[in-house]
């Protein structure tokens, strides 16, 4: 069970959501199914509509660290991570501070989501 916190100034209060671990759903998948008003278009990691900051907030290594290619593109031309993030999430599972909602899969940690 992961806690997903979503906090914005678009919601009224944040709003902390509990998560199926193993049940491989994207984080835009988790706020779509409780109504948090999160842009989004293509839900292919391909728009960058849905761009977030994920905080882990867990003391353990993140689990949900790896990038899909589709992410890094996108991030990258938006100016949102660079070269060393994306390096050194690959080589020390250091969490970038920019993902794509519809890329992100929920793992079992604690997560605070800012958009
Ligand atoms: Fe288009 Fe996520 S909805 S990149």
């Amino acid at each position: 069970m992961a806690n997903v916190t979503f906090s914005s100034p678009r919601m009224k209060k944040d709003l902390t959501v509990y998560a199926i671990a193993g049940d491989t759903k994207t984080l835009l998948a988790v706020a779509k199914a409780n109504n948090i008003p999160l842009d989004f278009e293509c839900e292919n990691g391909e728009c960058g509509s849905c761009q977030l900051q994920v905080t882990v907030l867990s003391g353990n290594t993140p689990h949900g660290v790896a990038l899909t290619e589709k992410e890094k593109t996108v991030l990258k031309l938006a100016g949102k991570i660079t070269a060393q993030q994306i390096a050194d999430a690959e080589t020390k599972d250091l969490p970038p501070p920019w993902r794509l909602a519809c890329q992100f899969i929920v793992r079992n940690e604690d997560i605070v989501v800012k958009f």
